[in-house]
Protein backbone atom coordinates (compact mmCIF):
# COMPACT_ATOMS: atom_id res chain seq x y z
CA UNK A 1 0.00 0.00 0.00
CA UNK A 2 1.06 3.75 -0.62
CA UNK A 3 0.13 6.52 1.78
CA UNK A 4 -0.53 8.45 -1.97
CA UNK A 5 -3.16 10.88 -1.51
CA UNK A 6 -6.86 8.72 -2.34
CA UNK A 7 -10.28 9.77 -3.91
CA UNK A 8 -10.58 13.71 -4.26
CA UNK A 9 -7.89 14.34 -2.55
CA UNK A 10 -6.08 13.14 -5.30
CA UNK A 11 -4.53 15.24 -8.14
CA UNK A 12 -5.52 18.25 -6.65
CA UNK A 13 -6.02 21.75 -8.93
CA UNK A 14 -3.07 23.56 -8.58
CA UNK A 15 -3.49 27.15 -7.06
CA UNK A 16 -0.41 26.79 -4.56
CA UNK A 17 -2.51 25.98 -1.75
CA UNK A 18 -3.40 22.42 -1.87
CA UNK A 19 -5.81 22.55 1.38
CA UNK A 20 -7.67 25.61 -0.19
CA UNK A 21 -7.51 23.15 -3.75
CA UNK A 22 -9.68 20.19 -1.75
CA UNK A 23 -11.64 22.84 -0.06
CA UNK A 24 -12.66 24.36 -3.50
CA UNK A 25 -13.00 20.64 -4.71
CA UNK A 26 -15.55 19.76 -2.45
CA UNK A 27 -17.46 22.86 -2.45
CA UNK A 28 -17.74 22.59 -6.14
CA UNK A 29 -18.47 18.51 -5.39
CA UNK A 30 -21.41 19.36 -3.27
CA UNK A 31 -23.14 21.67 -5.67
CA UNK A 32 -23.80 18.32 -7.35
CA UNK A 33 -25.73 16.82 -4.43
CA UNK A 34 -22.74 14.94 -2.63
CA UNK A 35 -22.77 14.77 0.88
CA UNK A 36 -19.37 15.01 2.89
CA UNK A 37 -19.51 11.07 3.59
CA UNK A 38 -20.19 10.04 -0.31
CA UNK A 39 -16.86 12.71 -1.06
CA UNK A 40 -14.67 10.36 1.26
CA UNK A 41 -15.37 6.96 -0.82
CA UNK A 42 -12.48 5.88 -3.73
CA UNK A 43 -13.52 7.45 -6.82
CA UNK A 44 -14.60 5.36 -9.75
CA UNK A 45 -14.24 7.09 -13.20
CA UNK A 46 -16.68 5.94 -15.80
CA UNK A 47 -15.80 6.61 -19.25
CA UNK A 48 -18.71 7.68 -21.19
CA UNK A 49 -18.67 6.90 -24.71
CA UNK A 50 -22.36 7.03 -25.26
CA UNK A 51 -22.93 9.06 -28.44
CA UNK A 52 -25.46 9.85 -30.30
CA UNK A 53 -23.49 9.13 -33.58
CA UNK A 54 -22.37 6.00 -31.96
CA UNK A 55 -24.98 3.69 -32.88
CA UNK A 56 -23.09 0.59 -30.81
CA UNK A 57 -22.97 2.52 -27.36
CA UNK A 58 -27.18 3.06 -27.32
CA UNK A 59 -26.99 1.14 -23.94
CA UNK A 60 -24.17 3.16 -22.63
CA UNK A 61 -26.19 5.41 -19.87
CA UNK A 62 -28.35 2.39 -19.00
CA UNK A 63 -24.32 0.80 -18.37
CA UNK A 64 -23.55 3.89 -16.71
CA UNK A 65 -25.79 3.10 -14.11
CA UNK A 66 -25.41 -0.56 -13.54
CA UNK A 67 -21.64 0.17 -13.19
CA UNK A 68 -22.39 3.27 -10.80
CA UNK A 69 -24.71 0.74 -8.56
CA UNK A 70 -21.86 -1.56 -8.22
CA UNK A 71 -19.46 1.02 -7.15
CA UNK A 72 -21.82 2.15 -4.54
CA UNK A 73 -22.77 -1.21 -3.18
CA UNK A 74 -18.71 -1.46 -2.72
CA UNK A 75 -18.34 1.40 -1.46
CA UNK A 76 -16.99 3.83 -3.93
CA UNK A 77 -18.25 7.15 -5.64
CA UNK A 78 -19.01 6.13 -9.25
CA UNK A 79 -18.60 9.74 -11.56
CA UNK A 80 -18.72 9.30 -15.60
CA UNK A 81 -17.04 11.66 -17.44
CA UNK A 82 -17.22 11.90 -21.42
CA UNK A 83 -14.45 11.31 -23.99
CA UNK A 84 -14.15 11.21 -27.39
CA UNK A 85 -16.15 8.21 -28.82
CA UNK A 86 -15.95 7.02 -32.66
CA UNK A 87 -18.79 5.22 -34.55
CA UNK A 88 -17.55 3.08 -37.36
CA UNK A 89 -20.00 4.12 -39.96
CA UNK A 90 -20.63 7.46 -39.18
CA UNK A 91 -16.74 9.08 -39.25
CA UNK A 92 -15.08 10.51 -42.36
CA UNK A 93 -12.34 9.54 -43.29
CA UNK A 94 -12.10 6.79 -41.07
CA UNK A 95 -12.29 6.27 -37.14
CA UNK A 96 -9.25 4.78 -37.67
CA UNK A 97 -7.62 8.33 -38.10
CA UNK A 98 -8.98 8.95 -34.69
CA UNK A 99 -8.25 6.12 -32.55
CA UNK A 100 -5.48 7.73 -31.34
CA UNK A 101 -6.81 10.83 -30.66
CA UNK A 102 -9.16 9.23 -28.29
CA UNK A 103 -6.65 7.14 -26.81
CA UNK A 104 -4.86 10.49 -25.72
CA UNK A 105 -8.05 11.65 -24.97
CA UNK A 106 -8.72 9.07 -22.23
CA UNK A 107 -5.26 8.96 -20.78
CA UNK A 108 -5.61 12.56 -20.26
CA UNK A 109 -8.65 13.00 -18.47
CA UNK A 110 -7.69 9.66 -16.40
CA UNK A 111 -4.34 11.28 -15.57
CA UNK A 112 -6.04 14.89 -14.75
CA UNK A 113 -9.00 13.74 -12.43
CA UNK A 114 -8.87 12.55 -8.95
CA UNK A 115 -9.83 8.78 -10.22
CA UNK A 116 -8.58 6.08 -7.89
CA UNK A 117 -9.60 3.61 -10.62
CA UNK A 118 -11.05 3.64 -14.12
CA UNK A 119 -14.30 1.68 -15.71
CA UNK A 120 -13.31 1.71 -19.37
CA UNK A 121 -17.12 1.43 -21.35
CA UNK A 122 -16.21 1.24 -25.30
CA UNK A 123 -17.63 -1.19 -27.78
CA UNK A 124 -18.22 -0.44 -31.31
CA UNK A 125 -14.17 -1.32 -33.10
CA UNK A 126 -11.70 1.25 -32.11
CA UNK A 127 -13.09 2.44 -28.66
CA UNK A 128 -11.77 -0.41 -27.15
CA UNK A 129 -8.31 -0.32 -28.55
CA UNK A 130 -8.17 2.82 -27.91
CA UNK A 131 -9.03 2.50 -24.25
CA UNK A 132 -6.36 -0.14 -23.68
CA UNK A 133 -3.80 2.00 -24.93
CA UNK A 134 -5.43 4.95 -23.21
CA UNK A 135 -5.17 2.48 -19.31
CA UNK A 136 -1.75 0.76 -20.25
CA UNK A 137 -0.39 4.59 -20.36
CA UNK A 138 -2.36 5.94 -17.56
CA UNK A 139 -0.75 4.05 -14.67
CA UNK A 140 -4.36 3.87 -12.97
CA UNK A 141 -6.51 0.86 -12.19
CA UNK A 142 -8.76 0.07 -15.20
CA UNK A 143 -11.49 -2.20 -15.97
CA UNK A 144 -12.74 -2.95 -19.77
CA UNK A 145 -16.34 -3.17 -20.47
CA UNK A 146 -17.85 -3.66 -23.57
CA UNK A 147 -21.28 -2.35 -24.87
CA UNK A 148 -22.03 -5.99 -25.95
CA UNK A 149 -23.05 -7.77 -29.46
CA UNK A 150 -25.99 -7.01 -31.21
CA UNK A 151 -29.15 -9.59 -31.27
CA UNK A 152 -29.20 -10.93 -34.86
CA UNK A 153 -31.70 -10.15 -37.60
CA UNK A 154 -34.03 -11.83 -40.06
CA UNK A 155 -34.81 -11.06 -43.69
CA UNK A 156 -37.61 -13.83 -45.15
CA UNK A 157 -36.43 -16.71 -42.82
CA UNK A 158 -32.64 -15.88 -43.24
CA UNK A 159 -30.90 -15.50 -40.16
CA UNK A 160 -29.00 -11.98 -40.21
CA UNK A 161 -26.19 -10.03 -38.86
CA UNK A 162 -23.80 -7.27 -39.40
CA UNK A 163 -21.78 -6.91 -40.92
CA UNK A 164 -20.98 -10.33 -42.83
CA UNK A 165 -24.40 -10.12 -44.31
CA UNK A 166 -24.43 -6.74 -45.19
CA UNK A 167 -21.44 -6.82 -47.38
CA UNK A 168 -22.95 -10.28 -48.99
CA UNK A 169 -26.24 -8.79 -49.34
CA UNK A 170 -24.37 -5.93 -50.70
CA UNK A 171 -22.35 -7.64 -53.40
CA UNK A 172 -25.27 -9.44 -54.54
CA UNK A 173 -26.73 -6.00 -55.31
CA UNK A 174 -23.96 -4.95 -57.22
CA UNK A 175 -24.25 -8.32 -58.91
CA UNK A 176 -28.00 -7.81 -59.95
CA UNK A 177 -29.26 -10.60 -57.93
CA UNK A 178 -31.27 -8.48 -55.07
CA UNK A 179 -33.53 -5.84 -56.57
CA UNK A 180 -33.92 -1.86 -54.81
CA UNK A 181 -36.75 -2.93 -52.74
CA UNK A 182 -34.97 -6.07 -51.27
CA UNK A 183 -32.20 -4.10 -50.08
CA UNK A 184 -33.94 -1.84 -48.54
CA UNK A 185 -35.84 -3.93 -46.65
CA UNK A 186 -32.84 -5.84 -45.89
CA UNK A 187 -31.14 -2.77 -44.32
CA UNK A 188 -34.06 -2.50 -42.16
CA UNK A 189 -33.08 -6.26 -40.87
CA UNK A 190 -29.29 -6.75 -40.46
CA UNK A 191 -29.16 -4.51 -37.00
CA UNK A 192 -32.26 -5.44 -34.99
CA UNK A 193 -31.07 -4.16 -31.27
CA UNK A 194 -28.83 -2.00 -30.29
CA UNK A 195 -25.04 -3.49 -29.46
CA UNK A 196 -22.10 -3.96 -31.50
CA UNK A 197 -21.70 -6.22 -34.78
CA UNK A 198 -22.78 -9.23 -34.05
CA UNK A 199 -20.23 -11.35 -35.98
CA UNK A 200 -16.30 -12.03 -35.09
CA UNK A 201 -15.64 -8.62 -36.69
CA UNK A 202 -13.25 -6.02 -34.95
CA UNK A 203 -15.08 -5.27 -31.89
CA UNK A 204 -15.91 -9.14 -31.19
CA UNK A 205 -12.68 -9.45 -31.57
CA UNK A 206 -11.32 -6.75 -29.10
CA UNK A 207 -13.80 -7.74 -26.87
CA UNK A 208 -12.45 -11.36 -26.60
CA UNK A 209 -9.07 -10.08 -26.70
CA UNK A 210 -9.39 -7.82 -23.72
CA UNK A 211 -10.58 -10.74 -21.77
CA UNK A 212 -8.06 -13.05 -22.49
CA UNK A 213 -5.39 -10.44 -22.09
CA UNK A 214 -7.03 -9.97 -18.65
CA UNK A 215 -8.72 -6.52 -18.46
CA UNK A 216 -12.32 -7.66 -18.57
CA UNK A 217 -14.31 -9.83 -15.93
CA UNK A 218 -14.41 -13.32 -17.08
CA UNK A 219 -17.31 -14.23 -19.34
CA UNK A 220 -18.13 -10.78 -20.13
CA UNK A 221 -16.70 -10.28 -23.83
CA UNK A 222 -19.56 -12.08 -25.59
CA UNK A 223 -23.20 -10.82 -23.47
CA UNK A 224 -25.25 -9.48 -26.24
CA UNK A 225 -26.08 -5.81 -25.57
CA UNK A 226 -29.28 -5.82 -24.76
CA UNK A 227 -29.67 -8.73 -22.03
CA UNK A 228 -30.37 -8.30 -18.23
CA UNK A 229 -26.82 -10.53 -18.19
CA UNK A 230 -25.11 -7.52 -19.72
CA UNK A 231 -26.53 -5.11 -16.87
CA UNK A 232 -25.50 -7.32 -13.86
CA UNK A 233 -21.90 -7.85 -15.79
CA UNK A 234 -21.91 -4.41 -15.43
CA UNK A 235 -23.13 -3.84 -12.07
CA UNK A 236 -20.15 -6.33 -10.65
CA UNK A 237 -17.37 -4.25 -12.84
CA UNK A 238 -18.48 -1.58 -10.96
CA UNK A 239 -18.15 -3.67 -7.64
CA UNK A 240 -14.62 -4.98 -9.14
CA UNK A 241 -12.82 -1.62 -9.86
CA UNK A 242 -13.96 -0.26 -5.95
CA UNK A 243 -11.52 -3.65 -5.14
CA UNK A 244 -9.03 -2.67 -8.49
CA UNK A 245 -8.54 0.58 -6.45
CA UNK A 246 -8.22 -0.37 -3.02
CA UNK A 247 -5.62 -3.40 -4.27
CA UNK A 248 -3.66 -0.80 -6.36
CA UNK A 249 -3.53 -3.09 -9.40
CA UNK A 250 -2.44 -1.61 -12.34
CA UNK A 251 -2.81 -2.62 -16.03
CA UNK A 252 1.10 -2.83 -16.22
CA UNK A 253 1.09 -6.12 -13.66
CA UNK A 254 -1.64 -7.20 -16.17
CA UNK A 255 -0.25 -6.55 -19.71
CA UNK A 256 2.49 -8.87 -19.69
CA UNK A 257 4.18 -10.60 -22.92
CA UNK A 258 2.71 -13.69 -21.81
CA UNK A 259 -0.55 -11.85 -21.58
CA UNK A 260 -0.12 -10.39 -25.13
CA UNK A 261 1.24 -13.94 -25.97
CA UNK A 262 -2.52 -15.49 -25.01
CA UNK A 263 -4.82 -12.74 -26.74
CA UNK A 264 -2.72 -13.32 -29.95
CA UNK A 265 -3.52 -17.12 -29.47
CA UNK A 266 -7.28 -16.36 -28.88
CA UNK A 267 -7.17 -13.56 -32.00
CA UNK A 268 -6.17 -16.40 -33.86
CA UNK A 269 -8.47 -19.19 -32.58
CA UNK A 270 -11.40 -17.08 -32.75
CA UNK A 271 -10.95 -16.35 -36.11
CA UNK A 272 -10.72 -12.76 -35.19
CA UNK A 273 -10.62 -9.46 -37.01
CA UNK A 274 -7.01 -8.51 -38.88
CA UNK A 275 -7.80 -5.43 -37.50
CA UNK A 276 -7.12 -6.92 -34.14
CA UNK A 277 -3.42 -7.42 -35.08
CA UNK A 278 -2.59 -3.85 -35.47
CA UNK A 279 -5.03 -2.77 -32.15
CA UNK A 280 -2.85 -4.95 -30.30
CA UNK A 281 0.78 -4.03 -31.61
CA UNK A 282 -0.18 -0.52 -30.09
CA UNK A 283 -1.70 -1.70 -26.97
CA UNK A 284 1.76 -3.63 -26.66
CA UNK A 285 3.64 -0.70 -27.67
CA UNK A 286 2.10 1.13 -24.96
CA UNK A 287 3.98 -1.60 -22.77
CA UNK A 288 6.87 -1.05 -24.80
CA UNK A 289 6.83 -4.42 -26.56
CA UNK A 290 7.04 -4.65 -30.51
CA UNK A 291 5.02 -6.97 -32.01
CA UNK A 292 6.58 -9.93 -34.00
CA UNK A 293 4.98 -10.64 -37.19
CA UNK A 294 7.31 -13.99 -37.80
CA UNK A 295 6.65 -15.23 -34.43
CA UNK A 296 2.64 -14.50 -34.65
CA UNK A 297 2.57 -16.42 -38.15
CA UNK A 298 4.48 -19.38 -36.07
CA UNK A 299 2.11 -19.08 -33.52
CA UNK A 300 -0.76 -18.94 -36.40
CA UNK A 301 0.43 -22.73 -37.50
CA UNK A 302 0.10 -23.90 -34.71
CA UNK A 303 -3.25 -22.54 -33.34
CA UNK A 304 -6.10 -24.25 -35.50
CA UNK A 305 -9.61 -21.78 -35.49
CA UNK A 306 -11.58 -23.06 -33.15
CA UNK A 307 -14.46 -20.72 -33.31
CA UNK A 308 -17.65 -21.56 -36.23
CA UNK A 309 -18.20 -17.77 -36.12
CA UNK A 310 -19.23 -16.10 -38.86
CA UNK A 311 -17.32 -14.54 -41.23
CA UNK A 312 -15.09 -17.88 -40.85
CA UNK A 313 -17.98 -20.09 -39.76
CA UNK A 314 -21.69 -20.24 -39.35
CA UNK A 315 -22.59 -19.14 -36.26
CA UNK A 316 -22.64 -15.88 -34.40
CA UNK A 317 -21.97 -13.77 -31.02
CA UNK A 318 -25.67 -14.64 -29.31
CA UNK A 319 -25.00 -18.24 -29.95
CA UNK A 320 -21.10 -18.66 -28.41
CA UNK A 321 -22.53 -16.44 -25.44
CA UNK A 322 -25.05 -19.40 -25.52
CA UNK A 323 -22.12 -21.94 -25.75
CA UNK A 324 -20.07 -20.37 -22.51
CA UNK A 325 -18.75 -17.33 -24.07
CA UNK A 326 -15.07 -17.51 -24.64
CA UNK A 327 -14.63 -19.92 -21.79
CA UNK A 328 -14.80 -23.11 -24.17
CA UNK A 329 -12.45 -21.81 -26.43
CA UNK A 330 -10.07 -20.63 -23.46
CA UNK A 331 -10.60 -24.38 -22.29
CA UNK A 332 -9.50 -26.08 -25.50
CA UNK A 333 -6.61 -23.66 -25.92
CA UNK A 334 -5.02 -24.61 -22.24
CA UNK A 335 -1.77 -26.75 -23.02
CA UNK A 336 -1.13 -23.34 -24.96
CA UNK A 337 -1.70 -20.60 -22.75
CA UNK A 338 0.45 -19.02 -19.59
CA UNK A 339 -2.31 -19.78 -17.17
CA UNK A 340 -0.55 -17.85 -14.05
CA UNK A 341 -1.16 -14.44 -16.14
CA UNK A 342 -2.87 -12.00 -13.54
CA UNK A 343 -6.68 -10.96 -14.45
CA UNK A 344 -8.96 -7.54 -13.16
CA UNK A 345 -10.36 -10.49 -10.80
CA UNK A 346 -6.95 -10.40 -9.04
CA UNK A 347 -6.84 -13.94 -9.88
CA UNK A 348 -4.95 -16.32 -12.43
CA UNK A 349 -6.26 -16.99 -15.98
CA UNK A 350 -6.14 -20.73 -14.69
CA UNK A 351 -8.07 -19.85 -11.91
CA UNK A 352 -11.00 -18.51 -13.76
CA UNK A 353 -10.83 -21.21 -16.00
CA UNK A 354 -10.76 -23.34 -12.89
CA UNK A 355 -13.94 -21.65 -11.69
CA UNK A 356 -15.81 -21.52 -14.31
CA UNK A 357 -19.35 -23.78 -14.58
CA UNK A 358 -18.35 -26.97 -16.21
CA UNK A 359 -19.13 -27.22 -20.25
CA UNK A 360 -22.38 -28.65 -21.70
CA UNK A 361 -22.95 -29.66 -25.28
CA UNK A 362 -22.40 -26.89 -27.86
CA UNK A 363 -21.51 -26.96 -31.35
CA UNK A 364 -19.99 -23.06 -31.74
CA UNK A 365 -16.87 -24.09 -30.68
CA UNK A 366 -15.03 -26.80 -31.71
CA UNK A 367 -11.99 -29.45 -29.93
CA UNK A 368 -8.48 -28.60 -30.86
CA UNK A 369 -8.59 -32.20 -32.57
CA UNK A 370 -11.28 -30.98 -35.08
CA UNK A 371 -11.05 -27.34 -36.04
CA UNK A 372 -12.99 -25.71 -38.61
CA UNK A 373 -9.82 -24.33 -40.22
CA UNK A 374 -6.19 -26.40 -39.32
CA UNK A 375 -4.29 -23.13 -38.76
CA UNK A 376 -5.00 -19.59 -37.17
CA UNK A 377 -7.63 -17.46 -39.17
CA UNK A 378 -4.47 -14.74 -39.75
CA UNK A 379 -1.12 -15.62 -41.84
CA UNK A 380 1.70 -12.97 -41.97
CA UNK A 381 2.83 -12.59 -45.97
CA UNK A 382 6.58 -11.36 -47.08
CA UNK A 383 7.84 -10.61 -50.20
CA UNK A 384 9.69 -7.90 -52.35
CA UNK A 385 5.88 -6.19 -52.13
CA UNK A 386 5.76 -6.04 -48.44
CA UNK A 387 9.14 -5.94 -46.93
CA UNK A 388 7.55 -4.99 -43.62
CA UNK A 389 4.59 -7.37 -43.55
CA UNK A 390 1.24 -8.20 -44.85
CA UNK A 391 -1.72 -9.98 -43.55
CA UNK A 392 -4.41 -12.22 -45.31
CA UNK A 393 -7.21 -13.63 -43.52
CA UNK A 394 -6.91 -16.98 -44.71
CA UNK A 395 -10.07 -18.26 -42.43
CA UNK A 396 -12.28 -16.23 -44.72
CA UNK A 397 -10.21 -15.98 -48.03
CA UNK A 398 -11.14 -18.61 -51.27
CA UNK A 399 -8.99 -21.72 -51.37
CA UNK A 400 -8.66 -21.89 -54.65
CA UNK A 401 -7.11 -17.86 -55.01
CA UNK A 402 -4.70 -18.53 -52.02
CA UNK A 403 -1.89 -19.79 -54.78
CA UNK A 404 -2.44 -17.42 -57.60
CA UNK A 405 -0.28 -15.42 -60.28
CA UNK A 406 -2.47 -12.76 -61.81
CA UNK A 407 -1.50 -9.45 -63.69
CA UNK A 408 -2.30 -6.95 -61.73
CA UNK A 409 -4.80 -3.69 -62.32
CA UNK A 410 -4.00 -0.67 -60.19
CA UNK A 411 -5.69 2.08 -58.87
CA UNK A 412 -3.86 5.12 -57.14
CA UNK A 413 -5.82 6.06 -54.83
CA UNK A 414 -9.34 5.94 -53.10
CA UNK A 415 -10.55 8.75 -55.49
CA UNK A 416 -9.06 6.23 -58.35
CA UNK A 417 -10.81 3.29 -57.36
CA UNK A 418 -14.39 4.86 -57.08
CA UNK A 419 -13.82 6.65 -60.32
CA UNK A 420 -12.94 3.56 -62.04
CA UNK A 421 -14.22 0.36 -60.46
CA UNK A 422 -17.41 -0.05 -62.29
CA UNK A 423 -16.40 1.64 -65.82
CA UNK A 424 -16.99 -1.02 -68.31
CA UNK A 425 -14.12 -0.04 -70.09
CA UNK A 426 -12.12 -1.43 -67.36
CA UNK A 427 -9.59 -3.69 -68.69
CA UNK A 428 -9.88 -6.41 -65.85
CA UNK A 429 -10.62 -10.17 -65.43
CA UNK A 430 -11.74 -12.89 -62.77
CA UNK A 431 -8.44 -14.04 -62.85
CA UNK A 432 -6.28 -10.33 -62.04
CA UNK A 433 -5.22 -9.14 -59.34
CA UNK A 434 -6.09 -5.91 -57.68
CA UNK A 435 -3.99 -3.73 -56.16
CA UNK A 436 -4.92 -0.19 -53.95
CA UNK A 437 -2.50 1.82 -52.89
CA UNK A 438 -2.02 5.19 -51.32
CA UNK A 439 -4.68 4.10 -48.78
CA UNK A 440 -1.89 3.44 -45.36
CA UNK A 441 -1.83 5.24 -42.25
CA UNK A 442 -0.82 8.45 -43.95
CA UNK A 443 -1.64 7.86 -47.60
CA UNK A 444 -5.54 7.73 -46.96
CA UNK A 445 -4.81 9.30 -44.40
CA UNK A 446 -5.58 7.10 -41.36
CA UNK A 447 -5.61 3.74 -43.34
CA UNK A 448 -9.24 3.57 -44.05
CA UNK A 449 -11.22 -0.38 -44.33
CA UNK A 450 -11.13 -0.05 -47.98
CA UNK A 451 -8.80 -3.16 -48.79
CA UNK A 452 -12.47 -4.72 -49.17
CA UNK A 453 -11.84 -3.52 -52.49
CA UNK A 454 -15.12 -4.04 -54.23
CA UNK A 455 -15.12 -6.79 -57.34
CA UNK A 456 -15.60 -4.62 -60.69
CA UNK A 457 -19.55 -4.28 -61.44
CA UNK A 458 -18.66 -5.82 -64.70
CA UNK A 459 -17.57 -8.96 -63.46
CA UNK A 460 -19.93 -9.25 -60.20
CA UNK A 461 -22.78 -9.65 -62.45
CA UNK A 462 -21.18 -12.48 -64.31
CA UNK A 463 -21.02 -13.89 -60.97
CA UNK A 464 -17.53 -13.04 -59.81
CA UNK A 465 -17.95 -12.90 -56.33
CA UNK A 466 -14.00 -12.85 -54.99
CA UNK A 467 -10.54 -11.95 -56.53
CA UNK A 468 -7.06 -11.28 -55.05
CA UNK A 469 -6.90 -8.25 -53.77
CA UNK A 470 -4.00 -6.31 -52.29
CA UNK A 471 -3.73 -3.10 -50.77
CA UNK A 472 -1.79 -0.65 -48.20
CA UNK A 473 -5.33 -0.20 -46.34
CA UNK A 474 -7.46 -2.48 -43.63
CA UNK A 475 -10.59 -4.22 -43.94
CA UNK A 476 -13.89 -4.66 -41.46
CA UNK A 477 -13.33 -7.37 -39.15
CA UNK A 478 -17.14 -8.47 -40.90
CA UNK A 479 -15.69 -8.88 -44.39
CA UNK A 480 -14.41 -12.24 -46.08
CA UNK A 481 -12.13 -12.82 -49.20
CA UNK A 482 -8.80 -13.22 -51.10
CA UNK A 483 -7.61 -9.89 -49.54
CA UNK A 484 -4.09 -9.09 -48.74
CA UNK A 485 -3.62 -6.20 -46.27
CA UNK A 486 -1.57 -3.86 -44.25
CA UNK A 487 1.41 -3.57 -47.27
CA UNK A 488 4.32 -2.49 -45.01
CA UNK A 489 5.52 0.11 -45.52
CA UNK A 490 2.85 2.08 -47.50
CA UNK A 491 3.27 3.63 -50.64
CA UNK A 492 2.18 7.24 -49.63
CA UNK A 493 5.89 6.86 -47.89
CA UNK A 494 7.41 5.04 -50.52
CA UNK A 495 6.86 1.48 -49.95
CA UNK A 496 6.98 -1.48 -52.75
CA UNK A 497 3.10 -0.96 -53.87
CA UNK A 498 4.15 2.42 -55.24
CA UNK A 499 6.30 0.75 -57.94
CA UNK A 500 3.77 -1.77 -59.29
CA UNK A 501 2.36 -0.98 -62.89
CA UNK A 502 -0.92 -2.65 -64.30
CA UNK A 503 0.21 -5.67 -66.03
CA UNK A 504 2.87 -7.03 -63.84
CA UNK A 505 2.30 -10.27 -62.35
CA UNK A 506 2.06 -10.68 -58.69
CA UNK A 507 2.13 -14.27 -56.88
CA UNK A 508 0.50 -14.88 -53.95
CA UNK A 509 1.33 -18.06 -52.14
CA UNK A 510 -0.14 -18.26 -48.98
CA UNK A 511 0.91 -21.82 -48.05
CA UNK A 512 4.40 -20.56 -48.36
CA UNK A 513 3.58 -16.91 -46.81
CA UNK A 514 4.79 -15.37 -50.14
CA UNK A 515 3.86 -12.26 -51.95
CA UNK A 516 5.87 -11.31 -54.83
CA UNK A 517 5.99 -8.89 -57.62
CA UNK A 518 7.77 -10.58 -60.51
CA UNK A 519 9.11 -7.25 -61.54
CA UNK A 520 13.31 -7.46 -61.91
CA UNK A 521 15.55 -5.23 -59.08
CA UNK A 522 16.33 -3.30 -62.15
CA UNK A 523 13.10 -2.35 -63.32
CA UNK A 524 11.96 -1.60 -60.11
CA UNK A 525 15.07 0.56 -59.09
CA UNK A 526 14.29 3.00 -62.18
CA UNK A 527 10.58 3.23 -60.89
CA UNK A 528 11.95 4.19 -57.89
CA UNK A 529 14.14 6.90 -59.00
CA UNK A 530 11.03 7.96 -60.83
CA UNK A 531 8.29 7.77 -58.12
CA UNK A 532 6.87 11.12 -56.45
CA UNK A 533 5.37 10.91 -53.05
CA UNK A 534 1.87 11.88 -53.59
CA UNK A 535 0.02 15.03 -52.54
CA UNK A 536 -0.39 15.72 -48.68
CA UNK A 537 -4.30 15.27 -48.03
CA UNK A 538 -6.62 18.64 -47.82
CA UNK A 539 -6.48 20.07 -44.32
CA UNK A 540 -3.01 18.51 -44.18
CA UNK A 541 -1.38 21.65 -42.73
CA UNK A 542 -3.02 22.13 -39.50
CA UNK A 543 -5.00 20.42 -36.29
CA UNK A 544 -5.16 16.88 -35.70
CA UNK A 545 -4.08 15.91 -39.06
CA UNK A 546 -1.04 17.37 -38.86
CA UNK A 547 0.23 15.93 -35.84
CA UNK A 548 -1.14 12.56 -37.30
CA UNK A 549 0.97 12.68 -40.50
CA UNK A 550 3.68 13.99 -38.69
CA UNK A 551 3.69 11.18 -35.67
CA UNK A 552 1.90 7.94 -37.15
CA UNK A 553 3.58 4.48 -37.13
CA UNK A 554 3.19 2.27 -39.96
CA UNK A 555 0.69 -0.83 -39.83
CA UNK A 556 3.19 -3.15 -38.17
CA UNK A 557 4.15 -0.94 -35.46
CA UNK A 558 0.29 -0.29 -34.59
CA UNK A 559 -0.11 2.93 -36.13
CA UNK A 560 0.56 4.53 -33.00
CA UNK A 561 1.68 8.10 -32.98
CA UNK A 562 5.57 7.41 -32.50
CA UNK A 563 5.87 10.07 -28.88
CA UNK A 564 2.69 7.93 -27.52
CA UNK A 565 4.70 4.54 -26.95
CA UNK A 566 6.66 3.38 -24.04
CA UNK A 567 10.53 3.19 -24.91
CA UNK A 568 10.88 -0.07 -26.05
CA UNK A 569 12.24 -2.87 -23.46
CA UNK A 570 13.82 -5.45 -25.79
CA UNK A 571 10.68 -7.53 -25.69
CA UNK A 572 9.22 -8.69 -28.25
CA UNK A 573 4.96 -10.22 -28.33
CA UNK A 574 3.95 -12.99 -28.71
CA UNK A 575 6.62 -14.69 -26.96
FE1 LIG B 1 -19.76 -0.56 -34.30
FE2 LIG B 1 -19.63 -2.72 -36.03
S1 LIG B 1 -20.10 -0.63 -36.47
S2 LIG B 1 -19.18 -2.61 -33.91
Amino acid sequence: MTDRPKGLRRRLTDYGDPGFSLFLRKAFAKSMGYTEAELDRPVIGIADTGSGLVSCHGTVPALIDAVSRGVVAAGGLPLAFPTISLGEPFMHPTTMLFRNLMAMDTEEMIRAHPIDAVVLIGGCDKTVPAQLMAAASAGTPAIQLVTGPMLTGSHRGERLGACTDCRRYWGARRGGRVDEDEIAEVGGRLMPSAGTCMVMGTASTMACAAEALGMMLPGSATIPAVLADRMRAARETGARAVALAAEGLIPERILTPAAFTNALRVLLAVGGSTNAVIHLAAIAGRCGFALDLERLDRLSRETPVLLDLKPSGRHYMEDLNKAGGLMPVLRALVPALDLDCLTVTGRTLGDEIAAAPEPWPQDVVREADEPIYPEGGIAVLRGNLAPDGAIIKQSAATPALCSHNGRAVVFDSLADLTARIDDPALDVTPDDVLVLRNAGPRGAPGMPEAGYIPIPKKLATQGVTDMVRISDARMSGTAFGTIVLHAAPEAAIGGPLALVENGDRIALDVASRALTLEVSQATLDARRAAWRPPPPPEGAGRGYLALHLAHVEQADRGCDLDFLTAPRTGTAVPI
